[in-house]
């Protein structure tokens, strides 16, 4: 089973600490989405965009990424962080136009310090908690053993 995550990550490394986590357990290859444009994916069978959520949308880079590189019908789970809202339409817009095969999602909170935030030392702190992490890798075994 050859299966790649597509990141970006940006404001703290939030999403990046979920990913990590789920290399650290399993035989994942992650790819920033902010370093590489193009790439053949047309060898795994499946497939994990993840990202934090900005200004409502998964990371321009990620949406890019999948716009040009997914191939049709593939399998894949989204996976992001957020400080308010969880959100995944962004993403499901483009899977549907690839005809994908959406397997699962999994979120959670990101401490998120941008705009006002700040002021207040930020929102979400401490997450992703050592717990999160669990959860994340936890969803990623659910997603191996349906496969
Ligand atoms: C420019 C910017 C815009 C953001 N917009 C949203 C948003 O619309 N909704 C939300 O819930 N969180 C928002 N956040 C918070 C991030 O989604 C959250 O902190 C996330 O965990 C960041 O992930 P990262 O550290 O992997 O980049 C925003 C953060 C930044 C820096």
């Amino acid at each position: 089973m050859k299966v790649v995550i597509v990141y970006a990550s940006v404001h703290h490394g939030n999403t990046k600490k979920i990913v990590d986590e789920i290399a650290k357990a399993k035989e994942v290859e992650l790819v920033d989405a902010t370093q590489v444009k193009e790439m053949d994916l047309s060898g795994y069978d499946l497939l994990g965009f993840a990202s934090g959520i900005y200004y409502g949308k998964f990371h321009q880079a990620v949406l890019n990424f999948a716009s040009v590189n997914l191939p049709q019908d593939k399998k894949v789970f989204l996976i992001c962080t957020y400080g308010g809202k969880t959100e995944f339409q962004s993403m499901e817009t483009i899977l549907e136009g690839k005809h994908a095969d959406l397997v699962g999602k999994f979120s959670c909170k990101g401490y998120d310090t941008y705009g006002p935030f700040k002021l207040i030392g930020g929102i979400a702190k401490g997450h992703p908690t050592e717990k999160d992490l669990e959860a994340a890798v936890n969803f990623y075994q659910g997603l191996m053993k349906k496969a």
